[in-house]
């Protein structure tokens, strides 16, 4: 049943939606599970990484920064510590040019995590995951289902400092910030993770299938020291639907599909559609 404060809800689902045209949105948010989605119109624009285009070379590094980030990661008894740790920690190349060190947002006891890619422009600017445009999205789509980082959602990403340009974070900036996500998932012991495009759904679940295939699946994240698998469920990266507003139909089933689980989980969501 539809709770009486959904009005929030509403109204993120339509700006959600809103660069589809109202009427679409209209559409949408009266679509109910199990409800055919239409498919959106087929479109040109780039995908998420563009075909053929090189993968930047892995940097070597100094000193073992891994074994350092390990270390650093395993001392951290809470996560302030751990933030701490993060932002003093210097083993990685990308610091160099960054302005800030983007650790995480969100209450530190949501039930929910969610895990993107690296911070762009905007996050290097203000210090925090996802405040740009793509986050602004995210935010909304979260609020379609009563989760919000004000509330019930934790974030962070799969590296701490922007790469130049926004390129794609590289296999080595990604091992060497490894161990502090893991100390954060341990520390968290979240009931539900969210991977937000390709890169953090790969890395995390260690596969190398495409995003199109994982999205909206109930998947299982583990790693060592955990006691149990905690659910996963891929969701289609913001910026990619920020570029093909037209797979928003697909977010949409992919929320639905959390909205459900969180539910069966028994993880508390605010009022929703
Ligand atoms: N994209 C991400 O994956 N993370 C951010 O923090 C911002 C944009």
């Amino acid at each position: 049943m539809t709770h009486p404060r959904a009005d929030l809800a509403l109204k993120a689902l339509a700006e959600f939606w809103a660069d589809m045209g109202l009427e679409e949105a209209r559409a949408f948010a009266i679509t109910r599970p199990g409800t055919p989605v239409r498919p959106g119109p087929p479109s040109s624009r780039p995908v998420e990484r563009a075909p053929g285009s090189p993968r930047p070379e892995p940097r070597r590094l100094a000193n073992n920064p891994i074994a350092e980030a390990r270390k650093a990661a395993a001392s951290a008894r809470t996560l302030g510590e751990l933030r701490t740790a993060i932002e003093q920690f210097s083993g990685c190349p990308l610091k160099a040019a960054a302005k800030n060190t983007v650790v995480c947002d969100g209450a530190f006891d949501a039930q929910v995590m969610i895990v993107g890619e690296a911070p762009g422009g905007e996050e290097d600017t203000q210090g925090l995951p996802f405040v740009g445009r793509a986050g602004k999205l995210l935010d909304k789509m979260l609020a379609t289902i009563g989760l919000s980082r004000q509330s019930n959602v934790y974030i962070t990403n799969l590296i701490y400092w922007r790469p130049p340009g926004n390129r794609d974070p590289s296999p080595a900036e990604m091992q060497v910030c490894a161990p502090f996500l893991s100390r954060q998932i341990e520390l968290k012991a979240p009931k539900l993770l969210l991977t937000a495009g390709k890169f953090a759904t790969q890395a995390m679940l260690g596969t190398e299938d495409g995003i199109m295939r994982l999205r909206g699946r109930k998947l299982r994240f583990t790693q060592e020291g955990l006691a149990a698998p905690i659910p996963c469920i891929p969701l289609l990266h913001p910026a990619y639907l920020l570029r093909r507003p037209e797979d928003k139909a697909k977010a949409w089933d992919d929320l639905r599909t959390i909205a459900t689980l969180c539910d069966e989980l028994k993880i508390e969501r605010g009022p929703s559609l």
